[in-house]
């Protein structure tokens, strides 16, 4: 592996909502590139994900936990990797809050153990470099008005983010002590297709079909930015091929909804594709015990990747609902899947 001029690329968590894009799009994209996907398949990782690209030349799939060094010490002494883009991680704040440890595991403890072999690969390879995804929550909340900028210092709130902090600062640290070449981008909320439904707008588009009770947080004045799952996808790429080595970019949609809005708008997208009256979905809105820590504000300030990268949101906000909407129509054996089994558990849990 990694002779002539082909690269191989390892990215991790791969089977996951975004992972999954990114892995398409290096697939499609690049021929010359091998595209190694190493996922544990923890309940969010779901390989019907990547069914359309599973039979490419170009494309590996490794089952395997990067909480396991002896695994990782193998597989990056049995192949010569070009660059890591790591995805793997848990990555929902409510379930952070209930299994805080898990989270310091996959996001801290993993992200080390792929450090060091990314610094032992760095040494034969110049050319390599670890690109570590990364998310807005590590700045912590912001009030009525400002951004976060790449300066920002970091604030973070829940288990989630206080472990992908530390998974920031691993990464930087590695830079200045061994000297690995790595980018870390931290983003804005993603949504779009095979977005798992634990998160608010996949959820909630699965309760609109079922007529089931939309569950907002709080008084549902909290605000996101967010941003088509594709344009990150692509936003990664960018930063992968053109990023700075030691730099940060942010990524965002330009693109901020108080939580109530946001339902209300999908709730008239769902009537109109469900063929229902307009403001019988709006019916189901129901307004829950808040999320504990619950961050009022995020929103990114995303000009240094707009500037120094030309990278730009593609789609608008309802372009891009539009486009979920519709694949969750086109994919109900999909989400039927993931919606039998452990998912109704954590659904008990979580809301009842
Ligand atoms: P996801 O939960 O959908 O997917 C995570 C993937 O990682 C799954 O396929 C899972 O099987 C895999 N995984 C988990 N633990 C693993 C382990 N120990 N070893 C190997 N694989 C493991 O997450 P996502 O929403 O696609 O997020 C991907 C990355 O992007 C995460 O690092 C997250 O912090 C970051 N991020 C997410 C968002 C967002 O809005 N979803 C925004 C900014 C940054
Ligand atoms: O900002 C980037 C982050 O966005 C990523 O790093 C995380 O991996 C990702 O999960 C997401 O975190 P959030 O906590 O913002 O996403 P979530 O979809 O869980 O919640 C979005 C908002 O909706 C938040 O204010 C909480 C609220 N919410 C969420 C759920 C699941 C509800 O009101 N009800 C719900 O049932």
């Amino acid at each position: 592996m990694g002779k002539g001029n082909q690269k191989n690329i390892l990215i991790t968590g791969g089977a996951g909502f975004i992972g999954s894009h990114v892995v398409r799009r290096f697939v499609e994209n690049y021929q010359d590139y091998h595209i190694f996907n190493l996922d544990a398949l923890t309940y969010a990782g779901n390989l019907e994900n990547l069914k359309d690209i599973e039979d490419h030349n170009n494309y590996t799939f490794i089952k395997g936990d990067i909480t396991n060094d002896d695994f990782l010490t193998n597989l990056f002494s049995e192949n010569e990797f070009d660059g890591v883009i790591h995805l793997a991680a848990e990555s929902h704040v409510d379930r952070s809050i209930s299994d805080p440890l898990s989270f310091v595991k996959t996001n801290v403890l993993g992200t080390v153990n792929l450090l060091n072999q990314s610094v032992k690969m760095a040494k034969k390879n110049p050319d390599f470099r670890f690109y570590h995804v990364s998310t807005d929550e590590v700045y912590g909340a912001l009030g009525d008005t400002g951004f976060f900028t790449e300066s920002t210092p970091y604030s973070p709130n829940s288990p989630y983010s206080a472990s992908k902090a530390s998974s920031d600062h691993f990464v930087r640290a590695y830079g200045e002590t061994y000297g690995l070449p790595f980018v870390v981008s931290n983003c804005s909320n993603n949504y779009g297709p095979n977005h798992f439904p634990e998160k608010l707008i996949p959820l909630f588009i699965n309760n609109i079909i079922n007529n089931k009770p939309l569950p907002v947080y709080g008084d549902g004045n909290y605000t996101r930015d967010w941003l088509y799952v594709k344009d990150h996808a692509r936003a990664i790429d960018l930063v992968f091929h053109e990023g700075i080595n030691g730099e940060t970019y942010n990524i965002g949609g330009f693109n901020e909804w108080k939580n109530i809005d946001l339902v209300r708008l999908l709730c008239k997208l769902m009537d109109k594709k469900l063929g229902r009256k307009e403001g019988a979905s709006e019916e189901l809105i129901a307004f829950v015990k808040d999320r504990p820590g619950h961050d009022l504000r995020y929103a990114i300030d995303a000009t240094k990747i707009n500037k120094e990268l030309g990278w730009s949101p593609s789609v608008t906000f309802e372009q891009g609902l539009e486009l979920t909407i519709e694949w969750y129509f086109e994919n109900k054996e999909w989400l039927e899947h993931v919606t039998s089994g452990d998912y109704k558990e954590y659904y008990k849990k979580q809301y009842q």
